[in-house]
């Protein structure tokens, strides 16, 4: 008899009872989805792995802790057959048939009732992957499907026709230090979904390149801004596109909360009643230190790391920054913005106790091809910067961490 395709099917398990037989690493994996489901479950093992455990402790689910007996699986609704024992399993899965209970087999798929497909969610969609038949059952394949399929919704690389979904209002988006993968997943679908996209210099600019022609790139530095500030020109560019009904993107470098204005972008936004949503992105003042071996904090060197702005020196009355209260802390200095004045930095921290001798590293233009990494001290930066011709962007790193890495040099 020609086998017959299964029948896909999406099981509403809220409340109702489920009997999981095993508590290995099958029902490990497979318990999360239950559990999401809302399933009442109940797990019949002598042993369980460590999670599985911690499930039952959380009240996830209900541990039986003796093995399968018969009459089990007589009130189920539903049950996955997944014990090291495979009479058991052959028992329990004849007692699921006589009940009418579907069944999953870990161990025998053609004496299942029932398949878990491969799964993944995206925005409120759920992907389920399955073989027609039992010849061309590979779970390694349909969960390549499946990663391929929720991978291109995530980041939007995979549109269903017509229903292309926008998301009005304006989108403050961090894109990270600059390499285009490390933009964020919710990010980058953000951008594939964006009518206006205003940027910075920063972040992951090959990502504009992908962009389909109809999508409006505008770079935030040179819009005009006449009689308004800069930042002005660009709150009422996000406000008069977003106006028109479009979805737009402001595409920022790093986190759009450091150093990146997102609060007045957010506040201009709220105020003019545009809907707005901000998602965060990896900072260079972590990544950037990382992508050159540098670690911000360290087991016995460093247990802290502040990150500071050094767009104005020390001795300008417009500085915020506490610089002698910094010249006394152990841990780590991440410095943004500072190739300018490191030299008045490193001089202000040197007088306020910090050791001449005291690490450096600067690294430009992190996580891009261009990334270069010069290494100094405080006593000899401010030489070294005019030396090896550091240019912004660059994150300086000053403190013992910059040495323990398996490298000092890049
Ligand atoms: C206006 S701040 C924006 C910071 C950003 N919001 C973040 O979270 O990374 C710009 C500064 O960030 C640092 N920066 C950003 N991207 C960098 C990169 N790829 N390499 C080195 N420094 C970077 C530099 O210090 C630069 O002057």
């Amino acid at each position: 008899m020609a086998e017959h395709p299964a029948y896909p099917v999406g099981l509403r398990l809220t409340g109702r009872r489920v009997v999981v037989l095993g508590g290995g690493h099958v029902a490990q994996r497979r318990l999360p989805a239950l559990i999401a489901a809302g399933a009442d479950i109940h797990l019949v093992s002598p042993t369980v792995t460590p999670s599985v455990q911690a499930m039952a402790e959380a009240g996830e689910l209900t541990w039986h802790q003796r093995p399968y007996e018969e009459g089990d699986l007589a009130d189920a609704w539903y049950a996955l057959i997944a014990t090291g024992d495979t009479e058991a399993n052959t028992h329990a899965s004849a007692e699921a048939e006589r009940h009418r209970v579907w069944c999953v087999r870990s161990d025998d798929a053609d004496a299942a009732t029932a398949w878990t497909p491969a799964t993944g969610t995206s925005e409120g969609v759920t992907v389920a992957i399955l073989t027609t038949d039992t010849k061309s059952r590979d779970p390694r394949h349909t969960a390549a499907i499946r990663d391929a399929v929720v991978e291109g919704l995530r980041d939007g690389t995979l549109v269903a026709p017509h229903h292309r979904t926008r998301t009005p209002g304006v989108a403050l988006v961090g894109g990270g230090p600059g390499d285009p993968d490390l933009i964020t997943v919710r990010g980058r679908r953000l951008l594939a979904e964006a009518d206006v996209v205003i940027t910075d210099h920063l972040g992951p600019r090959d990502l504009l390149a992908e962009l389909p022609p109809s999508v409006e790139v505008i770079d935030a530095a040179k819009l005009p801004y006449g009689r308004f500030m800069a930042q002005e020109a660009i709150n009422n560019a996000l406000i008069e596109h977003a106006k028109q009904g479009k979805s737009v993107v402001r595409l920022k470098g790093g986190d759009p909360y450091v150093y990146g204005r997102g609060m007045e972008e957010v506040l201009a936004l709220t105020e003019a009643g545009i809907p707005c949503t901000v998602v965060p992105g990896i900072s260079s003042s972590i990544s950037v230190p990382g992508a050159a071996g540098i670690p911000v904090t360290h087991r016995g060197v460093a247990h802290e790391f502040t990150v500071v702005s050094g767009h104005v020196a020390p001795d300008d009355e417009r500085s915020l920054v506490d610089w002698p209260s910094l010249a006394k802390l152990r841990g780590t200095l991440v410095i943004l913005m500072g190739v300018g004045t490191i030299g008045k930095v490193a001089a202000t921290l040197i007088a306020h106790g910090k050791s001449p001798d005291t690490p450096v590293a600067l690294v430009q233009e992190g996580t891009t091809a261009a990334q270069r990494r010069v290494d100094a001290t405080l006593a000899t930066v401010a030489e070294t910067v005019v030396a090896e011709e550091v240019k912004p962007p660059a994150v300086i790193v000053i403190g013992e961490v910059v040495k323990v890495g398996p490298t000092t040099t890049a």
